[in-house]
């Protein structure tokens, strides 16, 4: 498998369009405060998170931000591997007060773009999250980098990614039309509010087109939606949209 910064390289111009359009609309979802800090999430597992999390990392990166991608999935962490890389230290030793951020952040072959492992087991996630130690450590990844995204474990089976959410200007919630029931996403949706989460909208990964054998990704916002079609090779890639807060799923 290769290096996710060469996947999102190599992919068709299409891909990496959609994934600044999700960017743009980031940045325009909330006119009062800029979105620094942005947890990504789904209901289930393998929906793409890490990969929209890690495409999305790599995209800020281009515009010349520094961006750090943190991996809050401490009972499979996927995001080392999907970059191929193995940091020394991870988020764990930056909490316990062994290392820095920037001795545990490693900056990927994206320039701009630091990655941090989660850096070990936790025996109790909840208590972790809620932690002085960890919002100190998310202020203080706030004033050494222009954006942080975390990649979490999926919402509907742990209870960390609201608890983060909570924490963090804007989630996104990463989904797959006919993967997800419409009442868990529902759910989720109800579980991140009651958190106080900002849920900036939801993206819509993997969007087969079942005319052809490409795939589309969709975009939808203000009751207008687009259509993109888009083809890697011969595997699909990401295709990424953002829609507008999910209504009634
Ligand atoms: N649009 C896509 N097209 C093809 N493959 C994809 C797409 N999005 C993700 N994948 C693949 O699906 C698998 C799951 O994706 P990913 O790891 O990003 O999901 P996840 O939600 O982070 O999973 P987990 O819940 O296990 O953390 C990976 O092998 C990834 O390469
Ligand atoms: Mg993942």
């Amino acid at each position: 498998m290769a290096n996710i910064v060469d996947t999102y390289y190599q992919a068709k111009s299409s891909l990496r369009e959609a994934v600044k359009t999700l960017r743009t609309n980031i940045s325009f979802s909330s006119v009062e405060h800029e979105i620094q800090t942005i947890v990504v999430t789904s209901p289930s597992a393998r929906l793409g998170k890490t990969t929209t999390a890690s495409f999305l990392g790599v995209a800020y990166a281009e515009t010349g931000k520094k961006v750090l991608l943190v991996d809050t999935d401490c009972r499979r962490p996927m995001l080392a591997n999907v970059f191929r890389q193995r940091p020394q230290y991870g988020m764990l030793q930056v909490l316990y007060g062994e290392v820095t951020i920037e001795q545990a952040a490693e900056e990927s072959r994206q320039s701009g773009l630091y990655i941090m492992d989660c850096g070990g087991k936790i025996t109790n996630p909840v208590e972790f999250i809620n932690s002085k130690r960890f919002s100190a450590f998310v202020s203080e990844a706030r004033k050494k980098f222009d954006v942080v995204i975390f990649d979490t474990p999926p919402l509907g089976t742990f209870i960390e990614a609201a608890l983060l959410a909570a924490q963090a200007d804007g989630t996104l919630i990463v989904i797959q039309p006919g993967k997800v029931q419409s009442g868990t996403a529902k759910d989720i949706v109800d579980q991140l509010k009651k958190a106080n989460a900002h849920i900036l909208g939801v993206v819509f990964n993997n969007v087969v087109n079942a005319k052809s054998d490409g795939y589309y990704y969709y975009y939808r916002k203000g009751g207008k939606s687009e259509k993109k079609r888009e083809r890697i090779g011969r595997t699909a890639s990401s295709h990424l949209g953002v829609g507008s807060k999910k209504k009634g799923s």
